[in-house]
């Protein structure tokens, strides 16, 4: 027997504070307007002292394993670009704070912001082998640049979580995938930095070029014309991204209407908008706000484009399940993004420096999230219940 295989739960997580962009443009003598409208983005998550990839993957899945349980899940994939450790997968330390069986994987992925769609993949590929199996898909980042360079208004950080299983709840995934690979080098962040390298314009182009070659693949490998996709997500850096991708690929695929094809984006920039870039979470983010905000019925299709730098970039679609709306958790992402703490560019500036500190040390308790990172002792981070 055959079943449906998809995303059956999804919930994410930001931090505990938050910098506007209209205080950055203020602070740099620019117009808020170039962030505003002309990146689309209004407001950036910024990490706690004791909130990391690891705190906010926890508190996105938390939801998850308490309404579904721990015997099922016997995978855990996290997927970031915010690595703690050269070796050991952030999501061990995940998997004990969510309190996951002992009888289970857990591993971690990389490739830009793309890892999470791999993650995806994977859980989906296991749940085709073991349809009794749930695999726990987590994407968590925390995206930085360096002060007073050009990527600094894109930066934000948040986490979220899926789970895959057979006979899904919320949206099947259909398995047409259309795939591009490309060594070129828009955004990249050697082991000794701590912020990423980017060619700002050229990741642009690069990414604009990858929608439309990874969706002629999806086409040519039996994918959904353009005019049976309801609605679509694209990996939002900021939200104008998203809207030239879309442009792009309306004219590529000769859609009726550009413009409305635009437009159609709008319910899956409401929460990337104040969360600033998440990374490897970012087109999911899109998906959820997607879920949350817009009327779709059952049965309707959702195109996805996921782009990491580097670059891979993966397109491909699913179809809603009747009753999803009641899986999502309306309001929930909502009420942490407003419960953040605004900084002044005096302390953001602070924090950022103070992100890059090394060795052994003990973190101020700042994070609302059920999760802390208590510090690093003897090289070795301890996190606890808050
Ligand atoms: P910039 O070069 O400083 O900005 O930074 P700009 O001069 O291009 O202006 C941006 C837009 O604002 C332009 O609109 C201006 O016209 C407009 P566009 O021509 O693009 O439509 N503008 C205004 N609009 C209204 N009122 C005003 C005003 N002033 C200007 N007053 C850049 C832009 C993207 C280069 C920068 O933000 C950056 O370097 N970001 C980081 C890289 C990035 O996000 N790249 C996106 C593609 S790569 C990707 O998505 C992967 C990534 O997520 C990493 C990963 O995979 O891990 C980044």
């Amino acid at each position: 027997m055959t079943h449906a295989i998809g995303i059956t739960d999804i919930s994410a997580a930001t931090t505990s504070l938050f910098f506007s962009l209209t205080s950055l443009a203020e602070a740099q003598g620019t117009s808020p307007g170039k962030y505003l409208r002309g990146i689309g983005q209004h407001e950036m998550s910024v990490p706690g002292d004791d909130e990391d990839i690891v705190t906010l993957a926890a508190r996105a899945a938390a939801p998850i394993v308490e309404r579904h349980g721990t015997k099922e899940i016997r995978t855990l994939v996290l997927a970031t670009e915010t690595g703690i450790d050269q070796s050991k997968a952030a999501g061990i330390y995940v998997h004990e704070l969510l309190g996951l069986e002992h009888n289970a994987r857990v591993v971690e992925l990389k490739e830009a912001c793309y890892s999470a769609t791999a993650a995806l993949q994977f859980a989906l590929g296991i749940v085709a082998r073991n349809p009794d199996e749930k695999v726990l898909v987590i994407a968590s980042d925390i995206a930085r640049y360096e002060l007073d360079s050009s990527g600094e208004a894109t930066q934000g950080a948040g986490a979220l979580a899926m789970l895959v299983s057979a006979d899904p709840a919320i949206m099947a995934i259909e398995p047409a995938s259309g795939l591009f690979t490309e060594n070129v080098h828009d955004f990249w962040r050697p082991n000794d930095r701590t912020t990423a390298l980017v060619d700002g314009r050229f990741s642009v182009t690069v990414y604009l070029r990858a929608v439309t070659e990874a969706y002629d693949d999806y086409v040519r490998g039996g994918g959904a014309e353009f005019s049976s996709i309801a609605r679509m997500c694209f990996h939002q850096p900021f939200t104008k991204m998203a809207a030239k991708a879309m442009q792009t690929l309306a004219k590529h695929a000769g859609a009726q209407s550009v413009a409305s094809a635009v437009s159609s984006l709008e319910e899956t920039m409401i929460h990337n908008r104040r969360l600033g870039n998440t990374y490897t979470a970012s087109v999911y983010m899109g998906l959820l706000s997607l879920l949350e905000n817009a009327e779709l019925g059952a049965g309707e299709r959702i195109g996805i484009f996921s782009y990491g730098s580097g670059a891979v970039a993966e397109f491909f679609a699913g179809t809603l399940v009747e009753g999803y709306r009641e899986h999502v958790r309306p309001g929930a992402l909502t009420a942490q993004l407003d419960a953040r703490r605004e900084i002044a560019y005096e302390e953001y500036r602070e924090r950022h420096i103070r992100a890059d500190r090394t060795g052994d040390y003990e973190t101020r308790a700042e994070g609302k999230g059920p999760f802390r990172l208590a510090g690093v002792r003897e090289s070795i981070r301890v996190y606890e219940k808050a």
